[in-house]
C-alpha cells in the first residue's frame, strides 16, 4: 500500500510517500480502506523523533481515521465489509490500509462525509475524557479553556456548552476569536495582548474558575492555579510553553484544595481507550447527527500535500483540524 513514510527524523521535508506493508487485522479487528485522517501534533514530534509510538503500534504516523471496511477479522461481529466507520489509532492514519480493533471503531453518521469524521476522534476524544472525566464539569461551573481555537480547544468549546458549563472563557490569538464565540465561547481573551489572569479575574468578579483545560504548562502554571477556585480542577495535556518552574509557592494547593491531572490519550490501555469511546459515542453521536456538535475544519488538503500541511500546523496558522484526503492510487 501507499503511506507516508519518513526518511530520517526532522523537518516536514523528511515526509515522503512510500510502500509500506499492508497490515492484515487480528481476529478482533477491522482492515478499513482509509479515505481522510488528520494531523495532531504528535505527528509533528514523532516526525522529529520526540514522541516514539507505543509498543506495538504502526511506525507509520496518524492517530485517527475514516474509511470502509474491507475485510473484517474472524471473531468480529458488530461490523461487516463496506460499513463506514472512524476511529482513534495509536498510529497508521497516514495510508491507505489501516487495522483497528472492533471496539474501537465507531459508525460514521449519515451527514458526516469521511473529511469531517477523521476531524473528529482525537480530539474530541481527548476534550471529552479532559472536560468530563478528569475535570468533571458540572452544569453551571465556570471553565478557562487555553488554545481555545486549537483542535482540542475548539472540541472542548463545544462540549462544555453542550455540559451546560456557566461562563467558558477561552485564550487564543486575536484572528481566531470568532470561531470561538461561534462555538460557544462566553469571554474569548486575546492571550497575546492580554494578562489571562487579569481578566479572568475580572470576567468572574474575583471568584476564579472550576475547571481549566491547559495545554502551555509551566508559564501559566502560577496564573491557572491563582485563577482556580476552591476545589478547582487543573487538567494538564501538553506542554506547549515549555516543562520547568523556576520556583512556585505550593501553599495555594492546599489552601484551595486545588486537583491538578495530567493525562496523554496515546499512552491509554487499548482498555481504557474503549471504554472513552463506548462513552463518547454515547454522548456525542446523536449531537453530531443534529448539529448540536460540529468537527472544526481549518482545511482539507489531498495526503501528497502532507509536508505543506505539517508547516501550517506548526507555524500555528491552523484553526481547528487539517484533514489529510487520501486519495485513490
Ligand atoms: N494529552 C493528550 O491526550 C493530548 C491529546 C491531543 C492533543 N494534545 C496536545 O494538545 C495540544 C493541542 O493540540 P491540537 O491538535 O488541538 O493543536 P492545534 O490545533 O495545532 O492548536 C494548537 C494551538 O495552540 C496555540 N499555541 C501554540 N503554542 C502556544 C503557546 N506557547 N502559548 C499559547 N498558545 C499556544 C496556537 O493557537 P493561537 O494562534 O491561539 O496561539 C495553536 O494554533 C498539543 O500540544 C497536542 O500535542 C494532547
Amino acid at each position: 500500500m501507499k503511506a507516508i513514510l519518513i526518511k530520517s527524523f526532522g523537518k516536514a521535508d523528511q515526509l515522503y510517500m512510500g510502500e509500506y506493508q499492508t497490515p492484515k487485522p487480528a481476529m478482533d479487528e477491522v482492515l478499513v480502506k482509509v479515505r481522510a485522517t488528520a494531523l495532531n501534533r504528535a505527528d509533528i514530534l514523532q516526525r522529529e523523533g520526540k514522541y516514539p509510538p507505543p509498543e506495538g503500534a504502526s511506525l507509520i504516523l496518524g492517530l485517527e481515521m475514516s474509511g470502509e471496511i474491507m475485510e473484517v477479522g474472524a471473531e468480529v461481529e458488530k461490523w461487516k465489509v463496506g460499513d463506514k466507520v472512524f476511529g482513534l489509532l495509536p498510529g497508521g492514519g497516514y495510508a491507505e490500509y489501516a487495522v483497528i480493533h472492533q471496539d474501537m471503531a465507531m459508525a460514521i453518521p449519515d451527514n458526516l462525509s469521511f473529511e469531517e469524521a477523521a476531524a473528529i476522534p482525537e480530539v474530541f476524544m481527548t476534550a471529552f475524557q479532559a472536560v468530563h472525566w478528569l475535570g468533571k464539569l458540572q452544569p453551571s461551573e465556570r471553565i478557562l479553556i487555553h488554545a481555545g481555537a486549537s483542535g482540542v480547544g475548539t472540541a472542548a468549546i463545544q462540549l462544555a456548552k453542550a455540559m451546560q458549563a456557566g461562563d467558558i472563557i477561552v485564550t487564543a490569538s486575536q484572528a481566531k476569536h470568532n470561531t470561538c464565540q461561534d462555538l460557544g465561547a462566553h469571554y474569548i481573551i486575546d492571550y497575546k495582548n492580554q494578562d489571562f489572569k487579569k481578566e479572568v479575574k475580572e470576567i468572574t468578579d474575583g471568584e476564579g474558575v472550576d475547571v481549566i483545560i491547559d495545554f502551555i504548562a509551566a508559564p501559566y502554571f502560577e496564573r491557572n492555579i491563582s485563577v482556580l477556585r476552591t476545589d478547582g480542577r487543573l487538567i494538564m495535556l501538553a506542554l506547549l510553553g515549555g516543562a520547568h518552574l523556576e520556583q512556585f509557592n505550593l501553599g495555594n494547593l492546599l489552601r484551595k484544595r486545588i486537583q491538578i491531572l495530567a493525562s496523554t490519550l496515546r499512552s491509554r490501555s487499548r482498555e481504557y481507550q474503549i471504554r472513552l469511546t463506548r462513552a463518547f459515542a454515547e454522548f456525542a453521536i446523536l449531537r453530531f447527527q443534529d448539529g448540536r456538535l460540529r468537527p472544526v475544519i481549518d482545511q482539507v488538503v489531498d495526503w501528497n500535500e502532507v509536508k505543506t500541511a505539517h508547516q501550517r500546523m506548526e507555524s500555528n496558522q491552523n484553526t481547528g483540524k487539517i484533514v489529510l484526503k487520501i486519495s485513490e492510487s
